[in-house]
């Protein structure tokens, strides 16, 4: 994880920006520090990178990289205003002893490919582009299953999808676990996709969706989320999961939430 100290919207680059409005930085200081204590608190290990001064969106660890076996698959940013944190990243991953591995094409990590046990699900649409995907598929030796986003507010596909578990039994069989998401960020093929993937899938609302609740984050039992999304904290209340409720509004001004201050470092 990054701390904000410089954390700021001061460019635009989705629909959440609005490089005028002004943010309460010690408020976002105080959200980020309380998601790292929810963490530890449950046992998770954290480790931060050092915030770099001018680059306001290195506060969204998960877009630097997707980590997966030990091995990491680093970002080429879409947005010129954040290529420089690869930098900052990757001078991390190599001082932690990990080889970087350069996307050539336009690849924003976690923010659009998600591991899901056998395969990995990989978003496309407004940032990762699908050349990206298939390099992907060549870096980690397994399938990709690629799915167009279609609405600007779910501009990464963490902003609409996120896996609940890898193995549940509540999948198919395929070996995916299982996930919760929002069908109408999707275009028709993908939602097919999706429903045939995962019958048993949590389906989240709009609203659930606009308050970032998808952007969670979970380690099989408690999940990371967004107070705001209730429909979506009951749901998985119903189905034996423990919501962990952590509140990153300020984050929202800048599209981001839990996961996006989140890389996971699968060794
Ligand atoms: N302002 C950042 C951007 O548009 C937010 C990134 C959010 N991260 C994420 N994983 N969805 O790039």
């Amino acid at each position: 994880m990054c701390e904000p100290r410089h954390f700021d919207v001061r460019y635009a680059i989705n629909p959440w920006m609005d490089a005028g409005a002004p943010v309460d930085r010690a408020l976002a200081r105080a959200q980020w520090q309380a998601l790292v204590e929810a963490y530890r608190g449950h046992g998770h290990t954290v480790e931060t990178v050092a915030p770099v001064e001018g680059l306001p969106d290195m506060v969204f660890a998960a877009n630097a990289a997707l980590v997966w076996g030990g091995r990491v698959f680093g970002s080429s940013f879409h947005a010129a205003e954040r290529r420089p944190e690869s930098a900052g990243y990757e001078a991390w991953f190599k001082e932690a002893g990990y080889e970087v591995h350069r996307s050539g094409a336009v690849c924003e990590g976690e923010g659009d490919l998600v591991p899901a046990g056998r395969f990995l699900l990989a978003g496309t649409g407004f940032r990762t582009e699908r050349a990206a995907h298939r390099e992907v598929q060549e870096f980690f030796g397994r399938p990709v299953i690629s799915l167009e986003l279609t609405d600007p507010r779910f501009y990464h596909l963490d902003t609409a999808l996120f896996l609940l578990d890898e193995d549940s039994g509540e999948g198919d069989g395929t070996g995916g676990g299982n996930i919760a998401y929002y069908p109408a960020a999707f275009s028709p093929g993908s939602r097919e996709v999706l429903r045939w993937l995962y019958p048993r899938a949590v389906i989240a609302t709009e609203e659930d969706a606009l308050v970032f609740g998808l952007n969670s984050v979970s380690d099989g039992r408690n999940v990371f989320v967004a107070p705001q999304a209730r429909g979506l904290i009951d749901q998985l209340t119903d189905r034996g999961y423990l919501p962990v409720p952590v509140d990153l509004s300020e984050f929202r001004k800048a599209g981001g939430g839990i996961k996006c201050c989140t890389q996971e470092i699968r060794s």
